[in-house]
């Protein structure tokens, strides 16, 4: 979207975001992302000069429905985190802005970014890392409520002992250490730290990454149980399709800091208009053995472009089977081509109509697409 020389044509019209046809807007946004770009400077040479920008996420944009769960998927690198952190501000955006329940955050003071991060938490991927292991569980869960309220101590266990039956850890655990926890009670002690000042919203960075499978289930159980309880919204990352098709209501797809495709869950994975996107659902196993075995895998050649040099015209077409001389060129624009249904790619612009009739061209039912593999 970004290298287009016209910045709002990346970005879907207002009056097509919000169809009136299209469920999810008849709740009101909570996050509004508007041609986000981060940029990370790359230095070199004697001097240490800034030779480069690395282009971690480069004009996106997206809403978050309050009390829905938008997933993030794309491979490694393509940018994922860094739009969680930069949608928390936990970095400085390069450019765009992010209104987060009427506020852009982008803008504001330290002091006012202070007293909004209350509202707005992260769940990381690896709670081994994310937690001190110096202190004590109840110090963790406890920690944003010293550093946001002055609560009397009696007051602050309340609610730790509270958070704690919330997430389903034991209350006789308080005083142990991170390292006395398996992962799965680890990450739940990471949900009670980011859920003890309240939030509304919260951005989940891979939260069942590290986690041994069995446990994957009872996390996102778990936040999902939270999400009813709570009336949270997230922004759920994740590289596993599976688990996003369980959690999500909507699923955005990334491809080196841009977004190819947005769609209502169901849609996105029943019609896929991307051939990106389609790419990646080839390589989700499918429940049904026999239509497993019949899947054909379409092989994406090459690997990923540096996010310091993206291709011109369509960042994918380095790699895409159905690269056409215009994509090289042209940038595609981002456009709405189903209610809610929203991609960037030359080859709708041409059979936009064929895409909306129960599904792509013939050709993109036929072929599969394995990741990482050459043809
Ligand atoms: N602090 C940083 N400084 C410089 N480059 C960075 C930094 N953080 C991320 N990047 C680069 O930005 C790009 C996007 O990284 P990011 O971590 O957001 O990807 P991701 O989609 O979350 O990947 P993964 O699935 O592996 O977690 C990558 O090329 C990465 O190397
Ligand atoms: S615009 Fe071209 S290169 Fe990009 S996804 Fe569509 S067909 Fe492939
Ligand atoms: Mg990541």
């Amino acid at each position: 979207m970004t290298a287009a020389p016209d910045m709002t044509a990346a970005l879907p019209p207002e009056s097509a975001r919000d169809t009136p046809t299209n469920p999810a807007t008849q709740r009101r946004k909570l996050v509004e992302v508007k041609n986000l770009k981060l940029y990370f400077p790359i230095f070199g040479g004697l001097l240490r000069r800034q030779v480069g920008d690395v282009k971690a996420v480069d004009d996106v944009s997206f809403d978050i429905y309050e009390g829905e769960t938008l997933g993030i998927v794309g491979e490694s690198g393509c940018g994922k985190s860094t739009c969680g952190r930069a949608v928390l501000r936990l970095y400085e955006l390069t450019e765009g802005s992010v209104v987060i329940d009427g506020q852009d955050i982008a803008t504001l003071s330290p002091e006012k970014l202070r007293l909004k991060r209350p509202s707005m938490q992260m769940v990381f991927q690896d709670p081994q890392a994310s937690l001190n292991p110096r202190m004590t569980v109840a110090s963790i869960i406890g920690e944003p409520l010293d550093e946001h309220t002055n609560w009397p101590r009696t007051k602050k266990l309340e609610r730790i002992y509270e958070l704690m039956d919330a997430v389903g850890l034991n209350r006789d655990y308080a005083n142990r250490y991170p390292h006395a926890f398996s992962g799965g009670q680890r990450q739940r002690i990471g949900i009670a730290r980011a859920l003890a000042l309240n939030p509304r919203f919260i951005v989940c960075d891979e939260p069942i990454a590290a986690l041994d499978v069995s446990i994957q289930a009872q996390v996102v159980n778990l936040l999902e149980e939270l999400q009813d309880q709570f009336g949270l919204t997230y922004m759920f990352i994740s590289h596993d399709l599976s688990m996003v098709r369980h959690i999500a209501d909507r699923v955005a797809v990334m491809y080196l800091g841009k977004l190819v495709e947005l769609a209502p869950v169901s849609a996105l994975y029943a019609n896929p208009l991307h051939p990106y996107t389609e790419a990646l659902l080839s390589a989700v196993p499918e429940p049904d053995p026999f239509a497993e075995t019949r899947k054909e895998r379409v092989v994406l050649k090459g690997d990923v472009p540096s996010p310091s040099n993206p291709p011109k015209g369509c960042n994918f077409c380095t790699r895409c089977p159905k690269v056409m001389e215009i994509c090289r060129e042209v940038e595609p624009a981002f456009r709405e081509y189903a209610p809610g249904h929203f991609a960037a790619c030359h080859l709708l612009e041409e059979t936009g109509t064929a895409a909306l009739n129960g599904g792509m061209r013939p050709e993109h039912n036929q072929t599969r697409i394995q990741q990482g593999e050459d043809a």
